[in-house]
């Protein structure tokens, strides 16, 4: 009735962005993303028939009753797999480094799926889990391979075709994506509302899922031939995709702040000099930068020289989730 599972954090390279199913969280288009070493959640489940409750302890205090209600939620659709009413007690820990802003509902739900179906008994294949993951938070689905998954969009209305498939494993190919994390409050649309807004009102949003499939495509292409200039592009072009959208939403917001376009800018600078770094941007203002290995130092360098950047947090491919041996 217990175990624990360890789950990575995925950032997109070709961005899922817009919901055609809110509740099951369908996505109107495909992505891909690299699953990161540094950034990870251990979630540990123990299923307790004394409980009359689920409970949620996340890094050593009780969650929001918010978050609370969601995990419980989720663990609701693995009791019906399991054909039980037993309650859980949740203990997760965000192995991120603290305030950085990217406490990650991808490596959270990704865990939480792992450990709670184990827990339980049941023993579901990546494909099975991805799906499940999904439905706790869209990008969880990814989070179950290591290195490159694209998660396929699928057209049923059930969801039972939309999950998350590995395209190569984080040994294929040894890159690195420093993370330039930016002194900022907490954001004021979340990426749940930011996608619902897009969807329903962006003048844009015809013009992004236009050119998704296109990107997939090349994506894929280049990260089998391991071309850093192409899957750099492809990735860099389609976050400003992504992000001009909600410029053109009624209201328009933005995730950026000053100093993300002025991160943009030094990574401009760096290709101009020869040096192959691509800029990715999520829902929120913070810039990743993918790079090889021995441009570390001097991607590194030029991003900490950016006024305002509070921390640079080096990753490169991780491991897709597993279950932990329990303490
Ligand atoms: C911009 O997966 O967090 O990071 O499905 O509503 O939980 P929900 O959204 P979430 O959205 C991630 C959006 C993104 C792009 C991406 O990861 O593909």
């Amino acid at each position: 009735m217990r175990a624990t599972a360890r789950a990575h954090a995925n950032i997109a390279l070709v961005k899922y962005w817009g919901k055609r199913d809110e509740a099951l969280h369908l996505p109107m288009n495909g992505s891909l993303s690299l699953t990161l070493d540094a950034l990870y959640t251990t979630t540990k489940v123990t299923f307790e028939p004394a409980l009359s409750e689920d409970r949620f302890v996340l890094d050593g205090q009780p969650a929001r009753e918010a978050d609370r209600a969601k995990v419980s939620a989720f663990l609701d659709r693995v009791r019906a797999l399991a054909n039980t009413r037993v309650r859980a007690t949740v203990e997760s820990a965000n192995h991120v480094p603290t305030a950085a802003g990217l406490a990650s509902s991808a490596s959270a739900f990704a865990a939480l799926a792992a450990a709670s179906t184990r827990a339980l008994g049941l023993s579901l294949d990546d494909e099975a889990l991805s799906r499940l993951a999904r439905v706790g938070s869209g990008s969880a689905c990814r989070s179950i391979y290591g290195g490159f998954a694209e998660w396929r969009r699928g057209a049923r209305a059930d969801g039972l075709d939309s999950f998350a498939v590995p395209l190569a494993s984080a040994e294929h190919w040894d890159l690195r994506m420093v993370v330039a994390v930016l002194e900022a409050g907490p954001k004021a649309v979340s990426s749940r509302e930011g996608m619902r807004r897009t969807v329903a009102s962006s003048v844009f949003y015809p013009g992004w899922l236009a050119g998704v499939e296109a990107d997939l495509a090349d994506a894929r292409a280049a990260i089998a031939a391991r071309d850093l200039d192409a899957l750099g592009r492809v990735a860099e072009a389609n976050a400003l995709k992504m992000h001009a959208t909600t410029l053109g939403a009624t209201p328009p917001f933005t995730y950026w702040r000053g100093q993300t376009l002025v991160l943009l800018q030094a990574v401009a600078e760096l290709r101009a000099r020869g040096v192959g770094a691509y800029a990715t941007i999520d829902a929120g203002p913070n810039v990743k930068v993918l790079c090889a290995p021995a441009d570390l130092p001097t991607v590194q360098a030029a991003l900490a020289a950016v006024s305002g950047v509070e921390r640079l947090i080096v990753c490169a491919p991780g491991p897709g989730v597993t279950l932990l041996e329990d303490a």
